[in-house]
């Protein structure tokens, strides 16, 4: 069987954003092959009772998630399963079809583990994906819906195309994730204020009983952070998911001046977002953590800092589709040896007395 080694020596010679078109046209391909499915279901899929949580009245088999921007058109939904993915995570979607920025805008930052996008919500739009979506319901594992402006839109009318979204795709969505914070659209990071997403989830509400959870930068001060998370929450999000990208171009020697990086050198910064608005929020709201998470030792600090779920991109990319399952695995070391028998004790342990 090929490793995933030997693949990452080819797929590494290509440049990054060919090498993800191919690995997404042989991922869908895989649909026509059952057996094929299956094996790396088989394979990858870890079912075990002490992961499994229901969340948003629905059943995370794991907390392991995709996080946004692999499945940018929801065209591998179902297969993510294959990688043992517990849930996964489509878009970002803009109402109408958009290309993204000038190529290249994806670049890779090897012996750093990390990776670097300008890609700029390069997406088939809402109707393609409302299609596509449908065609694959009922899932087979929870999918949210992470939706964003069109970047000719202008930021007085953005809140009409988050309106547009939710309206359009709320319906086959588990959760509905609002982004505001990806630095690749000149502007949006400017919604991130308490005024504008006051506004937004007060619309959510009226539009949707689904979940609508809010994404945010780290790179905001983490106090301005927390107190737009707050807002969200009075306003009715149902979680908060930290973090995007960063613009902090000092983690990378060789970072471009654009784009967002992700990876390894994003880790401890993600990380201390992540733990300075949990440290408020914790118990209030859903927690996700994304942001450097490539092993079971990250995702374990992570939910012992009080997220119920972690999403991956990066460590994807480096570590292959093994990723979720060592993972899983080692996280179900970490809680046996830490004595929890069920993922929900380990979730905010180092934010409450121990027992
Ligand atoms: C190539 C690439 C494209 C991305 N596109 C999106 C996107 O469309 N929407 C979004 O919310 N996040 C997007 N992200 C951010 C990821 O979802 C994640 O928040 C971030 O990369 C940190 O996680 P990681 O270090 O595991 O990659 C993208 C990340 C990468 C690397």
């Amino acid at each position: 069987m090929l490793t995933y080694q030997a693949l990452k020596e080819y797929l590494f010679r290509l440049d990054p954003e060919t090498a993800h078109n191919l690995a997404e046209g042989a991922i869908r391909l895989s649909r026509l092959c059952t057996p094929a499915q299956n094996y790396f279901i088989d394979k990858n899929f870890v079912l075990d009772d002490r992961l499994s949580q229901v969340i948003f009245g629905k059943k995370f088999l794991n907390p392991v998630g995709l996080a946004a921007g692999f499945d940018k058109n929801a065209t591998m939904i179902r297969q993510m399963a294959m990688f043992g993915f517990g849930f996964t995570e489509i878009g970002t979607v803009t109402p109408k079809p958009q290309d993204g920025n000038a190529k290249p805008r994806l670049f890779r930052f090897i012996e750093e583990e990390s990776l670097q996008n300008a890609f700029g919500f390069n997406n088939q739009g809402m109707n393609i994906v409302k299609k596509r979506v449908e065609r694959s319901y009922p899932f087979v594992l929870p999918v949210g819906v992470n939706i964003g402006k069109n970047k000719l839109t202008a930021d007085k009318l953005a809140i009409g195309d988050y309106k547009t979204l939710i309206e359009n795709l709320q319906e086959f969505a588990d959760y509905i994730v609002i982004n505001i914070s990806s630095p690749n659209t000149k502007g949006l990071r400017s919604l991130q204020n308490e005024e504008f997403i006051s506004e937004l989830f007060a619309m959510a509400k009226e539009l949707t009983t689904k979940p609508v959870l809010l994404k945010v930068a780290p790179d905001l001060e983490k106090k301005e952070a927390l107190a737009l998370c707050v807002k969200a929450v009075e306003c009715g999000a149902k979680g908060i998911i930290a973090t995007n990208t960063t613009i902090d171009y000092s983690l990378l020697q060789d970072a471009k001046n654009f784009g967002g990086i992700s990876g390894k050198v994003l880790c401890d910064k993600s990380f201390e977002m992540f733990d300075y608005l949990a440290a408020e929020l914790y118990g209030q709201t859903a927690l996700i953590s994304v942001g450097g998470i490539d092993n079971a030792e990250e995702a374990y600090r992570r939910i012992k800092a009080g997220a119920s779920l972690i999403q991956v991109y990066t460590g994807f990319i480096y570590k292959g589709p093994s990723l979720a399952k060592q993972i899983n695995e080692g996280l179900m070391e970490l809680m046996n040896f830490d004595g929890f028998t069920h993922i929900s004790e380990a979730i905010g342990c180092d934010r409450k007395p121990r027992r």
